[in-house]
């Protein structure tokens, strides 16, 4: 089965900031491939571009993201929302915030299921009630208004509302960041569940490496606008290629140990507005060739990942695809 998504050297661009470098990746159909990377990467804008919701001066300079054979980088707005929601949908961090706090949840589910296909009120309650059990909402929240519910709830009824038209891909942009931990455990175990029952993929957005090893099929790494690797979430776990992953995964607590010690990064992320040649890590990069300051390092994939280092291809010996 081929790519559901396709996004092939996508740049976008805030004026003179090139926060989203050629980047090119696939989700497969069924898959969830996390996407991490520090504050400032790049995520949240590719995540918007690839819905093409980015808000000006946020432009896409070059690029396609294929979605089931069509591009939709060159497509109108009112072709884009055809296919926003009931086909690729997405759940921001402030996903709570987007509800609408004039109307009850049981008519925003209304609405957006009416704007996308006709459905009789029995079968609209009944699809509510299987929603909001779904993220373990008692149904009597239906007739309720979002400033009655929770920080917590509402975070569930969006990823509720982002489900039910059953879209084929769900992008989630740090949808559990806000969010006290005992409810981020329960959307993290039970996103999993969600995808066997609605069988979607998803992209998710996260600068917490612990969360996306734990919920994603494979990751790809963001830093300086550009992903700079991607593998297997256990491969990555166990042998990261890129020094920049390897340093993430440095600043993540072992689980199994008892003491929990972080350690940051050292050094300041990349001025993305600097468009020089080299590898942007380069400089805060304990394994960094000379070679690395100028010349930029390609990505090549290696099996259903790849990695843009040329001490890991060097060192791994990884071929050229
Ligand atoms: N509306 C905007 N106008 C100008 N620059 C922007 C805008 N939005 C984002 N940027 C810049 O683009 C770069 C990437 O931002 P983005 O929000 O995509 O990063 P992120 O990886 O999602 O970070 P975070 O983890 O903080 O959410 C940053 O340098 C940011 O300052
Ligand atoms: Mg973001």
């Amino acid at each position: 089965m081929g790519a559901l998504l396709d996004v092939q050297h996508l740049t976008v661009t805030y004026g003179a900031v090139h926060a989203v470098r050629d980047v090119s990746f696939q989700l497969d159909s069924g898959e969830i491939l996390g996407i991490v990377g520090e504050s400032g990467s790049g995520k949240s804008t590719l995540g918007y571009a690839v819905t093409k919701l980015l808000r000006p001066p946020g432009t896409i300079q070059s690029g396609s993201v294929i979605f089931e054979g069509q591009d939709l980088v060159p497509l109108a707005e009112k072709d884009l929302r055809k296919i926003r929601w009931s086909q690729l949908a997405v759940v921001m961090q402030s996903g709570m915030n987007a509800l609408n706090p004039v109307t009850t949840i049981r008519k925003q589910f209304e609405d957006a299921i009416l704007a996308h296909k006709p459905m009789g009120r029995a079968a609209i309650d009944e699809r509510v009630r299987e929603m909001l059990r779904l993220v373990n909402i008692e149904a009597r929240y239906a007739d309720h208004y979002p400033h009655e519910l929770s920080g917590g709830m509402k975070q569930r009824v969006a990823i509720a509302m982002a489900l039910v038209l059953e879209p084929k891909v769900l992008i989630f942009d740090e949808p559990t960041t806000a969010l006290d931990v005992v409810v981020q455990r329960f959307i993290v175990q039970n996103l999993k569940a969600l995808r066997e029952k609605y069988n979607f993929s998803a992209l998710f957005i996260s600068h917490d490496l612990g969360t996306v090893l734990e919920i994603a099929d494979r990751v790809a790494v963001m830093y300086g606008g550009k992903i700079v690797e991607i593998q297997d979430a256990r491969a990555l776990l166990r042998n990261p290629w890129h020094p920049y992953t390897e340093a993430l995964l440095k600043c993540f607590p072992d689980p199994r140990s008892d003491t929990i010690e972080v350690v940051g990064i050292p050094g300041t992320p990349p001025d993305l507005a600097d468009v020089r040649p080299g590898c942007a890590f380069a400089p805060r990069c304990h394994r960094a060739l000379d070679m690395c300051r100028t010349v930029t390092p390609v990505y090549e994939p290696v099996g259903d990942g790849g990695v843009a280092c040329h001490w890991a291809e060097i060192q791994g010996g990884i071929a050229h695809g």
